[in-house]
């Protein structure tokens, strides 16, 4: 088996990127975290990947200011000596322009923390307790152009319960996140799951 060689995205806390590398670890798992990068310098998610023995960069996003497209060919460039088959994003907050998208087409995979197409976009527990939904969960799906719109790969969902606040609610959902990274990244590095073209 040649394992996947995939680069994790972060800009915060990371983990997702945990999980991945966790499920990594299994000698029959078909990829291999190779790369994590942040976009943030004090990523809290760098010296968790760093105390895991993986590789880390940081390419941060100021001084592109708003030319998105320069930031992710320093980005592309910076991650290319490392030979990567599968992007995942894993609360890597920047919107990615056609360019990079089309690049990684079928290869870039993200997780979102709502069942899409259901609250795409930021706040979603809040927006999930607004709107008075009975169940709420995660997604990890396939990047395409429009934001949080691609084919879904692995979706799971929990209960929404009275008294539940943002914080206890992200909490549950956070627990499905790190069940379904792995099972989707899993079906990809398979080719169990698709873009379809
Ligand atoms: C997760 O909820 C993810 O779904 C969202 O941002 C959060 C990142 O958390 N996009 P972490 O950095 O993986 O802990």
């Amino acid at each position: 088996m040649t394992r996947k060689r995939v680069a994790v995205l972060i800009s915060g806390r990371g983990s997702n990127m945990a999980a991945l590398i966790e499920a990594a670890r299994a000698p029959d798992y078909p990829a291999e975290i190779v790369l994590v990068v942040s976009n943030r310098p004090d990523a809290v998610g760098l010296a968790r990947a760093r105390d895991a023995g993986i590789a880390t960069l940081i390419v941060d996003h100021t001084p592109f200011g708003n030319d998105r497209e320069a930031f992710e060919r320093a980005l592309d460039a910076a991650i290319a000596p490392h030979r990567i088959d599968l992007i995942c994003l894993a609360g890597f907050m920047r919107l990615l322009t056609p360019w990079f998208v089309a690049r990684w087409s079928g290869r870039l995979i993200n997780i979102h923390p709502a069942l899409l197409p259901q609250f795409k976009g930021l706040h979603t527990h809040r927006r999930a307790l607004e709107a008075g939904v009975k169940r709420h969960g995660a997604t990890v799906h396939f990047v395409v152009a429009e934001t949080d719109s691609g084919p879904i790969i692995v979706q799971d969902s929990v209960p929404v319960v009275a008294g539940d606040t943002e914080q206890t609610l992200a909490k549950r959902v956070l627990e499905v996140e790190h069940r379904i990274y792995p099972q989707a990244l899993r079906l990809v590095a398979e080719g169990r799951a698709t873009l379809p073209k």
